[in-house]
């Protein structure tokens, strides 16, 4: 079931939002040579249950294995859903992607970036700038009318056309009341196909663009996703609503972020 928003919801959705990307804002400081995911973790957390919000990851998922943490924090070849660590220490030329999601009196807002440490290679700069990219072209399509291919497609081509592999194991999601509610939000697809996109709706689009094959490969530990070739992989994910003005993104204010 497709749940439409009004615009007393998307309100609301909007300040759990802000709430979301003044914590991005806090952790993007943190990020630097030295410091482990896992003290970041614990950063995220503090200031989420400061201001009254709940870390919808922790605990996600099946009992017998639930996300143990606030954040995701994927490094390199890792995808998304990287575990944060004490073991694993920030170096020089990492790209880390950390994703986070809270829910604030009840509504969701989820979001990713990809962040350098220290300097990067200028390919892993790129990989990280067009997996932007990506996003703000689904973003053009993402108005009353349109459909979920339309937005698949405005990823896929812009990825595609670097060479990048796109995934297609994992994909943006409804979010409201729930972190993963419908529709399902593919990285690629055919323009003109699929769900009719309409006023209300709010979703989370995400492109995961690796900088090679688009194969993946799912660790033992039940959560972190890796690219089969060992090649690094950016991320970058808003949750928009699809109002008749257009997008409203709801988990970035300016060009902070
Ligand atoms: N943005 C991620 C997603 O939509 C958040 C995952 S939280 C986790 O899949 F608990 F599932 F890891
Ligand atoms: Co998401």
């Amino acid at each position: 079931m497709i749940a439409l928003r009004s615009s007393h919801e998307i309100e609301l959705l909007a300040e759990s939002g802000r709430l979301a990307e003044d914590c991005m804002q806090m952790l993007m400081g943190l990020v630097e040579e030295g410091i482990s995911t896992w003290e970041i973790d614990r950063e995220a957390e503090h200031y989420i249950r400061s201001h009254g919000a709940v870390p919808s990851c922790k605990g996600y998922g099946d009992p017998s294995n639930p996300f143990p943490a606030t954040l995701c924090t994927s490094l390199n070849d890792e995808i998304v859903h990287g575990i944060p660590s004490k073991k694993r220490i920030l170096k020089a030329g990492d790209i880390l992607k950390i994703d986070l999601v809270l829910s604030y009196h009840g509504y969701v807002a989820d979001m990713a970036r990809t962040l350098p440490v220290g300097d990067i290679s200028e390919e892993k700069r790129l990989l990280a700038e067009r997996t932007r990219e990506c996003f703000q072209k689904a973003l053009e399509v993402m108005v009353p009318g349109k459909r979920l291919g339309d937005i698949g497609y405005a990823v896929q081509s812009h990825a595609e056309s670097f060479g990048y592999g796109v995934v297609r194991e994992l994909t943006g999601h409804g979010v409201g009341t729930d972190l993963h509610e419908d529709p399902e939000v593919p990285n690629y697809g055919i323009a003109g196909r699929g769900l009719r996109l309409r006023e209300g709706m709010v979703i989370a689009v995400e492109p995961m663009i690796n900088m090679g094959d688009r194969r993946v490969t799912f660790s033992p530990d039940g959560w972190t996703v890796k690219t089969r070739d060992g090649a690094p992989s950016a991320h970058y994910e808003n949750t928009v609503a699809i109002t008749a003005d257009g997008p409203r993104i709801l988990t970035r204010s300016g060009d902070r972020l």
